[in-house]
């Protein structure tokens, strides 16, 4: 048995991870912002979700095959962009993108990815490009145009990060990013790479180079600049997940970063809930933060989502053991996934979006959601 195989769920893999990774890499994986409020949040509300399952179904033919912005996927899952992987193992993202690949399901190649997007479009999956919007505009349109070239599928702009938030392990750590892991489609410059006490050199690089001036006219703008699908990552609101639909949004994803900025946001599955019947069809839905089992998954799709993001739980796999505990990772949900599936009755993922749930939070109704209600 090789060493990720020893891991049976991504709690098991994070625990190897925990083994392998220094202190402060750990902390910058793991860690939330401010209080992790909303980092505990979107556990705690995933956990309160559960489901109404139906018997007598045929599942025999059970399958977690789907399509994602009308692609074919073997998982209703795609790796969730993140920055810097080579921090976590020395092939970074390209052992992601190449078990992204093995698994059938997409990759996203984060704007300050360690590896080349070329190489990572080489994988020969579905790789998805995760924009962040530079204060140089003509700099960020190229940065779409190489990504089209390279072969990407899809243009996902995030638009929850104007600036990066306080994450105070980052910045009792001094949190510094080595001299080999450099972003491959920018110039980190000195800022990412100086240790100071008391500063993560990652935020400090990301607030020189981030633009925090963006607006609909920024959506639109890329909207007329790519014939790629289009994404906006990190919608918390109905009414800017409605707005999206205006623009000719291919779709969104509702996330809030995974606790990793506005500490005090609610959590995103709550946000799924209401969002999901307000957007109604106009555009796909996907979901993340926080999803750590196939049970999590099966939550997303009864709350309305086509799929959805995960991050650190990749992230565990590739510290872990690079391509292979990746691998690993999305071997799991894709097991559990099937599981739950199957024993909640539902042979098809879209089958799991009729399926009836209890524990939304209550301070907010899940407009045309279909809450199972107790007798009182
Ligand atoms: C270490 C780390 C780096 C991240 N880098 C990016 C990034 O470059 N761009 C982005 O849009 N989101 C980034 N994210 C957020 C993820 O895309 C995703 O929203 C979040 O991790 C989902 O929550 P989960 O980790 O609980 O699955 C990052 C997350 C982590 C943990």
């Amino acid at each position: 048995m090789t060493y990720a195989a020893s891991a049976h769920s991504i709690a098991d893999l994070e625990r190897l991870a925990a083994e392998v990774l220094p202190a402060d890499v750990r902390d910058f994986v793991a860690g939330g912002s401010g209080g992790e409020s909303t980092l505990r949040a979107n556990r705690a509300a995933l956990d309160r979700i559960l489901i109404e399952p139906r018997v007598l179904r045929d599942v025999s033919g059970c399958t977690t095959a789907t399509t994602l912005l009308g692609r074919p996927s073997r998982l209703p899952v795609a790796t969730a962009p993140v920055a810097y992987q080579r921090v976590l193992h020395p092939d970074g993202e390209l052992a992601t993108a190449r078990a992204a690949a093995a698994a059938g399901v997409p990759f996203t190649a984060s704007t300050l990815s360690s590896v080349a997007i070329e190489e990572l479009t080489a994988a020969g999956g579905d790789v998805w490009f995760q924009l962040y919007w530079l204060r140089d505009t003509a700099r960020t349109l190229d940065l779409v145009r190489r990504a089209e070239d390279a072969g990407c599928t899809a243009i996902m702009l995030t638009v929850d990060v104007p600036w990066m938030a306080r994450r105070l392990h980052d910045l009792r750590n001094g949190f510094t990013l080595p001299p080999h892991v450099r972003a491959a489609h920018l110039d980190t410059g000195r800022a990412a790479h100086t240790h100071r006490p008391d500063v993560s050199a990652v935020a400090a690089h990301t607030a020189q180079a981030f633009s925090a001036a963006l607006t609909w006219d920024t959506v639109a703008l890329l909207r007329r600049s790519t014939r790629l699908p289009v994404l906006l990552k990190g919608i918390l609101a109905a009414a800017d997940a409605r707005r999206a639909t205006e623009f000719g949004i291919d779709a969104i994803v509702v996330s809030n970063h995974g606790g990793r900025q506005l500490d005090g946001a609610l959590p995103s599955i709550d946000a799924l809930a209401e969002i999901a019947p307000a957007v109604g069809g106009a555009c796909e839905v996907l979901f993340d933060s926080g999803v750590r089992t196939g049970t999590d998954v099966l939550r997303a799709l009864a709350l309305g989502a086509s799929g959805v993001l995960v991050g650190r739980p990749v992230l565990w796999g590739l510290a872990a053991a690079g391509e292979a505990g990746v691998s690993r990772a999305l071997e799991l949900i894709g097991a559990e996934l099937r599981d739950a599936l199957g024993l909640s009755g539902c042979a098809t993922v879209a089958a799991a979006a009729s399926l009836r749930t209890t524990g939304l939070s209550p301070a907010r109704p899940p407009a045309g959601a279909r809450p199972l209600r107790t007798a009182p």
